[in-house]
């Protein structure tokens, strides 16, 4: 099976892969858990490249490293895994894309549905957890897990992140109007439940989702 989590920085899906990997291999499923950008040598350069701060990237370029950066871990380490039979749970896939560089930056959509397709190989997840928050309940957890002063721009903050509240405010937006485009693929949960509340959401979909499948074969 191929998951997918997605949400704006800071809604807590690295939490989550943790205590789903950890549900599914206590179900004896060999699984692997990434995080895009990076994952292979070549794929953690570019990622150094898009978040480092004082970096100045134009959007189209900044489109194209994120999707180098997937196509080397697609064929490098997705694609065979998945072909061994094992899970792969990937923290941010294409979804991102869509919702950053092309509602975020403003890129086309059209466009970006064609490099989308070419970076992962014509791969889609089966099931995708969208972690929903609005920005400032994100950047509120941010800066009081740091106990700093709350800040739309600051030297704590990424690249990427510190590209201001109305960019997070259209990434949002976007990833809402992904979920209308794809409900079946895409589950959305509040990203203010607890983490075990978030967590048991995520298990009875995945049933739900495994019952469909199943029955579809
Ligand atoms: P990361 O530190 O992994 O953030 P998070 O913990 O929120 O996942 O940084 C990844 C950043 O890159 C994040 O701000 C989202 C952004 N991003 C894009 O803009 N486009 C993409 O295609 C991907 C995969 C990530």
């Amino acid at each position: 099976m191929f998951i997918t989590f997605e949400g704006i920085d800071g809604a807590g899906k690295s939490t989550q892969v943790v205590k789903l990997k950890r549900h599914l291999q206590e179900r004896g499923r060999e699984v692997l858990t990434l995080r895009e950008p990076g994952g292979t040598p070549v794929a953690e350069q570019i990622r150094e490249l898009l978040l480092e701060s004082h970096n100045d990237i134009t959007s189209i370029a900044e489109l194209l490293l994120f999707s180098a950066s997937r196509a080397e871990l697609m064929e490098k380490i997705i694609m065979p895994a998945l072909e061994d039979g094992c899970d792969v749970i990937l923290d941010r896939f294409f979804d991102s894309t869509t919702a950053y560089q092309g509602y975020g930056r403003g890129l086309n959509l059209d466009m970006l549905a064609d490099i989308n397709r070419i970076a992962s190989h014509g791969i889609r997840p089966d099931i995708t957890f969208y972690l929903d928050l609005t920005p400032e309940d994100a950047l509120m957890r941010k800066f009081s897990e740091k106990s700093l002063p709350l800040a739309f721009e600051s030297e704590e903050l990424d690249r990427m992140e510190n590209s201001g509240l109305e960019f997070y405010q259209r990434v949002r937006a976007g990833y809402h109007a992904i979920l209308e485009a794809e409900p079946q693929r895409i589950v959305m949960i509040d990203a203010l439940l607890t983490p075990p509340e978030i967590h048991r959401k995520i298990l009875s979909n995945l049933h739900n989702f495994e019952v469909t499948s199943d029955g579809k074969n």
